[in-house]
């Protein structure tokens, strides 16, 4: 099991990443290994579409205001060296991915048709009608088989293996079989995904989305970045947190409240229901506090109506959000409005590297949301996630592929087998007795109150302090499961331990930072502060699990801070 890349994770990113160090080095031997099988990776979620200044639909679109709006939607905590990368790299990496066979929609001249999507100040997001993600996934899926890419599917990574600060490779669970095993990496690609499941029944995120890649690192050693930015789509089903995709409000459709305003006139007069999303979620979350949502068992939503739209426009563009309405709320949005609320969808924060994907250990690489390179700052655009997959996964590939051409082979020690093995025994010990399933539904809860959409210090400190708690009781839970065949209650006990070390950084973050930035809205501190706040936070673990903060500055560029307004 000795390679010269191992990337873990067969989304979007970890998926590009591989075809791009096949493409530069077919002599590579590389590996990609995913708990999931790459088709059903959580890039196939992503629905509305992609961001990129091709200006099909808006001919006065450029990349110097894909670049603009992504920094004043950070809320000016981007990297503008990461962020101008993303947007001039954005329409070469479609036009390669067409060529590559994606199917997307059209305009009547052939060319990628484009819809308006939140904060952009153009029709700039190209999509697959509401299946983007899903799309994109299969292309590169497919490109990935042609060139013969060695997919290790249901593996699950126990640890990120480093010797003096140079990557060694990885060691994971065969899940079908418990068996641990080594694959020795001279370079190591993490595209391990986001940590938003930590909010468990308020989370628009598959059940996978538990940040491991981020919970090897801290236990590596490495730094971990703006943890505490978790992002709220305004429009995720009453129930069940699922995506009802921005694209349904790019096509025209309406949030309105129980006295039938379209309220966001209040809010983002200009924009209305395409402002940014840490706005929009705050003016839904605002509707509901303030008594003018709508009453039901399953919790106090607000309506998205898209039955103007007319069924052809809904059948043809947002076919997939018809068919989630109708199967998870019972409800036709071509004839009845559709109950929503804002749901965790999207980590800003994640393992610290940056523009060439490089973090502080030689030859491991981040991309996708498990990384924070940064390009979203406090806030990320709707259609700039598929985008930075596309763009850092091409970038990881292509600097690995580079690396790992002149490094010797990595070998990783059988005692670090052995303390793998130990950790997972402890799992079994006669006196583990704490239940996994209720410390993670408190866990989920106590994110959802204390570091939710509204903030301050209080709550901050209640929830780290309840997260520290349910961490301790963690360290008595046990797997009621002794089988060796797919141990799904043994993964969903190693996913919770991840998720509770990345939560202490989140509730840690959000009770630290004393200011209102992006998707972290502090009641105590409403307003932006530049003077004391205009920094990244940085998050370490030491050996005893204690977390510390640390800050470092933000990469400036031709955009001077200003106050965002839409
Ligand atoms: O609303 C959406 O379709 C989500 C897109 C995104 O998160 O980029």
């Amino acid at each position: 099991m000795s390679y010269d890349i191992v990337i873990v994770g067969a989304g979007g990113g970890g998926m590009y990443a591989a075809l791009e160090a096949v493409r530069r080095n077919p002599a590579l031997k590389i590996a990609v290994i995913t708990k999931v099988y790459p088709t059903r990776s959580h890039t196939s979620a992503a629905q509305g579409g992609v961001n990129a200044a091709l200006a099909n639909t808006d001919k006065s679109d450029t990349v110097d205001l894909h670049i603009f709006d992504t920094v004043k939607g950070s809320d000016y905590l981007a990297d503008q060296d990461s962020a101008a990368y993303l947007c001039e790299q954005a329409p070469i990496l479609i036009r390669e991915l067409e060529n590559l066979g994606a199917p997307f929609s059209r305009l009547a001249d052939g060319s990628i048709a484009q819809r308006p999507f939140g904060g952009a100040s153009k029709y700039r997001c190209c999509y697959c009608a509401d299946k983007t993600g899903l799309t994109i996934l299969q292309t590169l899926y497919e490109q990935c088989l042609r060139y013969g890419i060695q997919f290790f599917n249901e593996y699950f990574l126990l640890s990120l293996e480093q010797e003096d600060g140079v990557a060694k490779g990885v060691i994971a669970l065969d899940i079908r079989t418990s068996k641990i095993r080594k694959f020795e990496g001279k370079t190591v690609i993490l595209a391990t995904g986001g940590y938003g499941k930590m909010y468990w029944h308020r989370s628009s995120n598959a059940a996978g989305l538990t940040g491991d890649g981020g919970a090897a690192c801290l236990r590596a050693g490495m730094a971990l970045k703006d943890m505490e930015f978790v992002q709220f789509h305004p429009t995720g089903l009453r129930k069940s947190g699922l995506l009802v995709t921005e694209g349904a409000r790019g096509e025209g459709g309406y949030l309105i409240n129980n006295k039938g305003e379209r309220f966001m006139s209040r809010y983002a007069p200009e924009k209305m229901e395409l402002g940014p999303r840490d706005l929009v979620s705050r003016s839904v979350e605002t509707e509901i506090r303030e008594g003018r949502g709508f009453d039901s068992t399953a919790g106090q939503y607000i309506h998205l109506d898209l039955r103007h739209l007319g069924a052809d426009l809904i059948k043809s563009r947002l076919p997939q959000i018809r068919e989630l309405c109708i199967q998870f709320e019972g409800v036709d949005p071509i004839n009845e409005p559709i109950p929503i609320r804002p749901t965790a969808h999207y980590s800003m924060g994640g393992i610290d590297c940056n523009t060439a994907c490089e973090t502080s250990v030689k030859g491991v690489y981040a991309v996708g949301e498990g990384a924070c390179v940064s390009v979203h700052g406090a806030n990320r655009l709707g259609g700039n996630s598929l985008l930075e997959i596309l763009v850092f996964g091409k970038r990881a590939g292509m600097e690995a592929a580079d690396l790992a051409s002149k490094l010797p082979a990595a070998k990783i020690s059988d005692q670090r087998l052995k303390d793998q093995e130990e950790h997972i025994a402890g799992f079994y010990g006669k006196n583990q007795a704490e239940r996994y399933d209720v410390i993670r539904t408190e866990l989920g809860t106590s994110l959802a109150d204390n570091a939710g959409i509204y903030r301050s210090k209080e709550l901050g400190e209640k929830g780290l302090s309840e997260i520290l708690a349910l961490r301790e009781r963690f360290k008595k839970v046990k797997v009621a499961d002794h089988s060796k065949t797919f141990n799904t209650n043994l993964m969903q006990v190693l996913e919770l331990g991840n998720m509770l070390d990345l939560a202490v950084c989140v509730a840690k973050g959000a009770a630290a930072r004393e200011e209102s930035r992006g998707s972290h809205s502090r009641i105590d501190f409403p307003v932006r502060d530049d003077q004391n706040w205009h920094k990244h936070s940085i998050f370490h673990m030491n050996a005893e699990g204690e977390v510390s903060l640390s800050f470092k500055p933000v990469t400036m560029g031709k955009f001077e801070l200003q106050e965002r307004k839409y």
